[in-house]
């Protein structure tokens, strides 16, 4: 399957919604399908958090965390399918799920100046590819102008069996409640995004349903 971009040389396919409702699965499947770069934001703020926590630095000491993001160096990059993330050249990708990062992302992510150096990393990577980019408010802050958004949604029960199948400990419910409520870019449905709700479709009809909300946004999809 081809895409043909419109008007501007690269473009950014929103993903954004709560977590485990399925978005990074069906990030990676459409950017595959579409032969994008995959960007997973939440990736990065979990990075952030993986260096917070190795520094023994308190993810709500906005002072401690704002000095550690001065001195550190965060490159990011992609492998020619997903983005890929490196803190002072390490590359934390093993770690990004542990328990400890789950408790503490929410904190670290809710920081504004955390937010924008991370925001500007993101942006960077349309100079040199489309994307499709998965998170909490790509289609709201981080790319408000691309017609392309979808907002992932499913059932809270159905989500927090997700964490737990994939045998991960994360409360989804607190953290959602967190990203929801955050002063600076709260999750919430972006303008113009559409709502796909992944409460019952299988992982095929997830993707076949995403690409058809794309072609409605007016995503030229050749099949
Ligand atoms: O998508 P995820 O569960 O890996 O994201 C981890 C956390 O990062 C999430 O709880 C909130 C934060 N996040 C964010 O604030 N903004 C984004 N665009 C992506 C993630």
């Amino acid at each position: 399957m081809n895409t043909i971009p419109s008007t501007v040389p690269h473009f950014a396919i929103a993903i954004d919604g709560p977590a485990a409702s399925g978005k990074s699965t069906i990030a990676r499947l459409l950017a595959e399908r579409l032969g994008l770069i995959m960007v997973n934001s939440g990736a990065m703020y979990r990075a952030v958090t993986w260096k917070v926590l190795q520094e023994n630095i308190d993810p709500h000491d906005n002072a401690a965390v704002l000095a550690m993001m001065d001195r550190i160096r965060i490159d990011c990059g992609h492998d020619g399918i997903t983005s890929t993330i490196a803190i002072d050249g390490i590359n934390p990708e093993e770690e990004l799920r542990s328990e400890a990062i789950n408790a503490n992302v929410s904190a670290v992510s809710a920081i504004p100046e955390v937010r924008s150096k991370l925001i500007c990393l993101q942006r960077g990577y349309l100079q040199h590819s489309s994307i499709v980019m998965e998170g909490r408010d790509i289609g709201s802050v981080v790319f408000p102008d691309t017609p392309y958004k979808i907002y992932v949604d499913a059932d809270e029960e159905v989500r927090a069996a997700r964490r737990t199948d994939a045998g991960e400990v994360d409360s989804v419910a607190k953290r959602d409640a967190a990203d929801s409520g955050r002063k600076t870019a709260p999750l919430m449905v972006a303008e113009g995004a559409t709502i796909l709700d992944n409460s019952h479709h299988t992982i095929d009809s997830a993707v076949e349903a995403a690409i058809d909300i794309l072609k409605q946004q007016g995503l030229e999809i050749l099949d």
